[in-house]
């Protein structure tokens, strides 16, 4: 529990120094705190077991890396955001890509291809893209195809490109491999496919790093949004919203 709470600490007294850096002029923010997070969204997220949902509000249970109940809380908060974003249009989103399967591992228990299915389900006239670097995570089921992708490589990703075959995207979002590098090859090679007004999201982006993620987007000159989550059990809690 000690460790729980310094954690706590940590994350804090990073998050206020982050405050204070990313402050200026030209940015302006507000948080939301909210009563309800039951929603369309967060039901899939627990119906197949991705991490973008969660189902216990209250930190009651923690997963520790070797089985224990101490280090840390799962999962993630996205599911009010993707609701709140994108319950009103989904009947008119038509296409979606997502890099980043994801298998089941021993800290999580994520299903493969768990969040391809929340989009399906959520998205019921969209056609499903998704794409891994690990090859027997690939899957093709009712409105969701997959595709390999080395993210860290410009080659791989205008491949993937090619073999979908598609362009026009309502919504591209990015979690897969989370580091800087990664996720500015991915954005830079793919933004293109993504239509005008289309919403690209890059997940879990580390608290220490969204800096840098701020500066590259803004000299780039493109309309951004930080999102944090406080959860206050992940570093990695941040998405980044950039609106093309
Ligand atoms: C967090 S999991 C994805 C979880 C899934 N999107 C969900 O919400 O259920 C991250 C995935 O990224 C994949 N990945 C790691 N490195 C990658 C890379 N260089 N290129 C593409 N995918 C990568 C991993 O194989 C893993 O399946």
């Amino acid at each position: 529990m000690i460790r729980f709470y310094l954690r706590f600490f940590y994350y804090e007294i990073i998050s206020l120094l982050l405050f204070f850096k990313l402050r200026n002029k030209n940015y302006h923010s507000y948080q939301i705190s909210f009563s309800h997070y039951d929603n369309l969204f967060n039901k899939l997220c627990i119906k197949y077991g991705t991490d973008k949902g969660f189902d216990k509000f209250q930190l009651t249970e923690f997963y520790g890396a070797r089985g224990e109940k101490s280090e840390f809380c799962y999962p993630h908060i996205y599911s009010k955001f993707y609701n709140d974003l994108f319950f009103p249009v989904r009947k008119n989103i038509k296409l979606v890509f997502e890099c980043g399967i994801g298998s089941k591992t021993r800290k999580k228990k994520f299903v493969p291809g768990a969040s391809l299915k929340v989009w399906r389900d959520f998205f019921p006239n969209a056609k499903i893209f998704g794409a891994d670097i690990n090859k027997k995570l690939l899957f093709t089921s009712k409105n969701i195809k997959t595709f390999y992708v080395d993210q860290t490589d410009k080659k791989s990703i205008q491949n993937l490109w090619k073999n979908v075959d598609r362009k026009q995207f309502d919504i591209i979002v990015d979690d897969g491999l989370h580091t800087h590098s990664a996720n500015i090859l991915l954005f830079e090679n793919s933004i293109k496919f993504l239509r005008q007004g289309g919403i690209y999201i890059i997940e879990d982006v580390n608290i220490q790093s969204v800096a840098k993620y701020k500066k590259y987007f803004y000299k780039k000159n493109f309309k951004f949004e930080l999102i944090n989550f406080n959860n206050l059990n992940y570093s990695n809690h941040f998405l980044i919203k950039i609106t093309k």
